[in-house]
């Protein structure tokens, strides 16, 4: 069998990574569920081709992902370089497994959290809870009951009846108040779901000092994979306005919290660095650093996309004609909408994966729609075809930036398991002083 070859990409199959010694094996295969260290003439790159080799040469083609923790640092070196009035508090339901949690607490990230468990998994790994957001306005009384008893302190909030929660489960809680956005040309609005109208400040704020609540600033978000920067400027000047109310009802306004919204890639719409710039023309416009408010963000996207790349396999195919003669090809893959692609049919243009697979010279490509593995007929990647060659069942697929709420999202529907990680790590962290030591059989971050 010819070794796996990428169609797109330049990468190759050369190379093995130095497996640290006492990783635990996943599911029994010769894989390790925890963290690869590579060495200094390999990549993830390789290490996916790698896995895709084994797995090809195995009798279990399962999918599985491979998330390059180096990527992670890069990703938060890129967002206090270009934002360093700003302090970032991961979302961790972008993507909450362990290492990119360890990676980000050992960064000194803060985390927003957004539900009891997110709040637990956080604090378990030795987080300061005054590093933690807890930033779901509308909250279970059980969930808030929890961070207060763990001295989780900073709550958002949209509504009254969530002030009457808080006033009665967590008064000591410190509040911030989430404003509604226009975020209507956002990827993933969420402003018909969250966030106060301007209009509404006024009385939400002295109804929380009526509680006896402090109110100690303002929050948004402009909506997931934000297209107009100029969504930040007006919710900044917007904040501006919620400050100045807070103070008249005597609060001592002090944190202000942009949210997430940053771009995962810079394949298209807004670059990273051109939304810094307009983020912080804003903040100093209405924040300028003198009255020392302190902002802080919740970038997710940002941070977690380009992390990850999926790898999965072609289970079983099936070609048809199309009304005026031309073949169309139906592939069905072994992940799907219930496992890492469950945001495929909200992305607006399907991604085109790099094809694993040697052909003698270019060749011709066909509309090609791509299935789960599930018997429901709407698990389907994307909504829209690709246009891929003709491949075969056995054949791989690989879709690099697969980091953000994909495999926080997935589930085992119908039985098939949520693809499996594996992390590697490089010199990119080591620079950054964050190394791993093996203690009674576990790796540790140091
Ligand atoms: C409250 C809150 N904060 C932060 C995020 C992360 O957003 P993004 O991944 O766009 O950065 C989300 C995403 O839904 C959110 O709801």
């Amino acid at each position: 069998m010819p070794g796996p070859h990428p169609v797109e990409g330049s990468v190759g199959v050369s190379g093995m990574s130095t497996c640290l010694e006492g990783l635990k094996e996943a599911h029994g295969r010769p894989w390790p569920k925890e963290l690869i260290a590579l060495g200094p003439e390999e990549s993830a790159q390789q290490m996916v081709l790698r896995r895709i080799q084994e797995l090809s040469d195995s009798d279990q083609q399962d999918p599985f992902m491979l998330a390059d923790l180096d990527i992670l640092a890069s990703r938060h070196q890129a967002f206090c370089q270009a934002l360093p009035q700003v302090s970032p508090f991961y979302a961790v339901k972008c993507n909450s497994s362990p290492w990119v949690l360890r990676v980000l607490a050992a960064l000194g990230t803060g985390f927003d959290c957004a539900s009891q468990v997110e709040l637990e998994q956080v604090l378990g790994l030795g987080v300061a809870p005054s590093r933690i957001i807890y930033a779901n306005p509308c909250k279970p009384a059980s969930h808030i009951r929890y961070a207060a008893r763990h001295g989780v302190q900073l709550l958002t909030f949209d509504s009254e009846e969530e002030l009457t929660k808080v006033a009665q489960h967590h008064p000591g809680a410190r509040l911030l108040l989430r404003l509604r956005t226009q975020d209507s040309q956002s990827i993933f609005p969420l402003s018909t779901k969250f966030g106060a109208s301007l209009e509404a400040c006024g009385h939400l704020l002295t109804s929380a000092r009526d509680l006896g609540l402090a109110v100690v600033g303002a929050s948004f978000h402009v909506g997931s994979n934000c297209q107009t920067p100029q969504s930040f400027t007006q919710a900044i000047a917007d904040c501006r306005c919620v400050f100045e109310m807070g103070r008249g009802a005597g609060h001592d306004m002090s944190c202000l919290d942009i949210g997430g919204g940053f771009p995962g890639t810079e394949d298209s719409g807004p670059k990273f660095e051109e939304m810094a710039r307009v983020i912080s023309a804003a903040l100093a416009q209405d924040f300028p650093e003198e009255r020392g408010v302190k902002v802080i963000a919740e970038p997710g996207r940002f941070y977690m996309e380009s992390v990850c790349t999926a790898a999965v396999n072609i289970i079983a195919k099936k070609a048809v004609l199309e009304p005026g003669g031309s073949r169309k090809l139906m592939y069905y893959l072994n992940d799907g909408h219930y496992g890492s692609f469950r945001l495929g049919h909200r992305e607006p243009v399907p991604r085109v994966p790099i094809v694993v697979k040697e052909f003698c010279s270019e060749p011709p490509l066909f509309p090609c729609t791509l299935y789960g593995p599930t018997c429901d007929a709407s698990d389907r990647l994307f909504l829209e075809d690709v246009r891929l060659p003709e491949l075969d069942v056995g054949d791989w697929l690989v879709f690099p930036s697969m980091g953000a709420y994909t495999s926080s999202m997935s589930c085992s529907f119908n039985g098939f398991l949520p693809a499996t990680i594996c992390y590697t790590m490089g010199p990119q962290l080591r620079c950054l002083g964050v190394g791993v030591e093996e203690e009674a059989g576990n790796l540790t971050l140091i």
